[in-house]
């Protein structure tokens, strides 16, 4: 059928009218294998009907596993095998891993198929799934290789995340801690009290459906402001310094951190920082910021348990930081907060300031 004998329907909901208006010859659904089969069902035929292309469903199980050469290769191999052009269409569901690796093996596809997300972690919805940076990890370091490849739309739904594990959804909530620390109006809705998880019903759905949108708002306009990360997207690196370090001194060992937790210990040493100041930039903290920076670091402790086990000693993560794709020459770069909207950067670490300040912030944390 041809877009003349199957109109565009404007009162399709927004991602599918996108989807419906890019008129891919083939669209190439892959989803998290765990998700809900009800949901699984209602978007098949939501995708079907929407569009006038084959559909083709592929359950795939997710996670950092995808984020290699050799994941890569395969999934080069399933477009190979479904036939994909460039005017062909790659939906994701799943996590920031999935849409990661996806991302990236669309974009070197015939260089560069389109893609569209439906996140289903909370990090996903509320920043992986956005701005277009795809990757893969390598070299025992994350996200060594990739592209910046936009996609068409993002499209969240709250009710994806109803067969996600508690671990993982905690930890995502990482990243919506960093988007309220830059920005103001962020963090005032930030502050009110969050809706019920897991959820009762369609209400709680929604709410945290509007919650992930508002806080994958303030990446949205980052984003648009600076796509390649020449300037403001920078600050979206907030605690990413020490947070990969982290997740690559770990991923060896039997405690793995997830990237969330890795982001809300990363977060909890920002916070630190800036309230005992080591790093150059800004002026001294107001009142109220400081009240800001005391009250976020509550709310990551009550929303965020960290894994247990000993934290990897100054000295190692100092090995994974130099490695970090943000160091310019031999300067290991980070991003320091001076409150809300006051993000400075990049500054240097030296290697003796950085080991003596992770030193007495890991007393500081015994000790409270
Ligand atoms: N591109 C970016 O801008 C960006 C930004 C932040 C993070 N990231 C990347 O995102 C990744 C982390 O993403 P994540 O936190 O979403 O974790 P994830 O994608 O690794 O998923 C976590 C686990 O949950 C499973 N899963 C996902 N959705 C599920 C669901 N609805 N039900 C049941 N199981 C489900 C996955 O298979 C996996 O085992 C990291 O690799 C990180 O580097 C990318
Ligand atoms: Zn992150």
């Amino acid at each position: 059928m041809d877009s003349e004998t199957f109109p565009v329907n404007p009162s399709l909901p927004s991602w599918l009218l996108v989807l419906r208006t890019a008129d891919p010859d083939r669209v190439l659904w892959v989803h998290e294998e765990a998700c809900s089969q009800d949901l699984l069902r209602e978007y098949f035929m939501n995708l079907e009907n929407a569009l006038a292309c084959p559909v083709v469903q592929v359950p795939m199980r997710g996670g950092e596993r995808l984020k290699t050469w050799d994941a890569v290769n395969e999934l080069l191999r399933l477009f190979q095998g479904h036939g994909l052009t460039r005017s062909s269409l790659v939906v994701t569901t799943g996590g920031g891993a999935m849409s990661d690796a996806l991302g990236f093996a669309a974009s070197i596809w015939k260089r560069g198929m389109r893609t569209l997300h439906v996140p289903t972690t909370p990090l996903a919805a509320v920043d992986a799934a956005w701005g277009g940076k795809t990757g893969i990890n390598w070299g025992g370091s994350k996200n060594q290789v990739g592209t910046f490849a936009e996609p068409l739309a993002v499209h969240i739904d709250a009710r994806w995340m109803q067969t996600l594990g508690e671990r993982d959804f905690h930890a995502g909530l990482a990243e919506a801690a960093k988007h309220a620390l830059l920005d103001a109006t962020a963090m005032r809705s930030f502050q009110a009290p969050l809706p019920e998880w897991p959820c009762a019903g369609v209400e709680e759905h929604n709410a945290w459906t509007s919650w992930f949108e508002a806080s994958a708002g303030v990446k949205k306009r980052i984003v648009e402001l600076d796509p390649h990360e020449h300037g403001v997207r920078t600050t979206l690196n907030l605690g990413h310094t020490v947070a990969h370090a982290l997740e690559a001194s770990t991923a060896t060992t039997q405690c793995a951190w997830l990237h969330g937790e890795a982001v809300a210990l990363g977060l909890h040493f920002a916070l630190h920082e800036a309230l005992n100041p080591v790093l150059g930039g800004g002026d001294a903290m107001s009142a109220e910021d400081t009240e800001h920076a005391q009250w976020m670091g509550q709310w990551l402790k009550e929303w965020i348990p960290l894994p247990k086990g000993p934290w990897p000693d100054a000295a190692s993560l100092w090995t994974f930081m130099t490695e970090d794709k943000k160091n310019v020459g031999d300067e290991v770069r980070d991003m320091a907060w001076r409150g809300v909207g006051k993000v400075v950067g990049p500054v240097s670490w030296k290697r003796d300031t950085f080991e003596a300040t992770w030193e007495t912030f890991v007393r500081s944390w015994n000790d409270s």
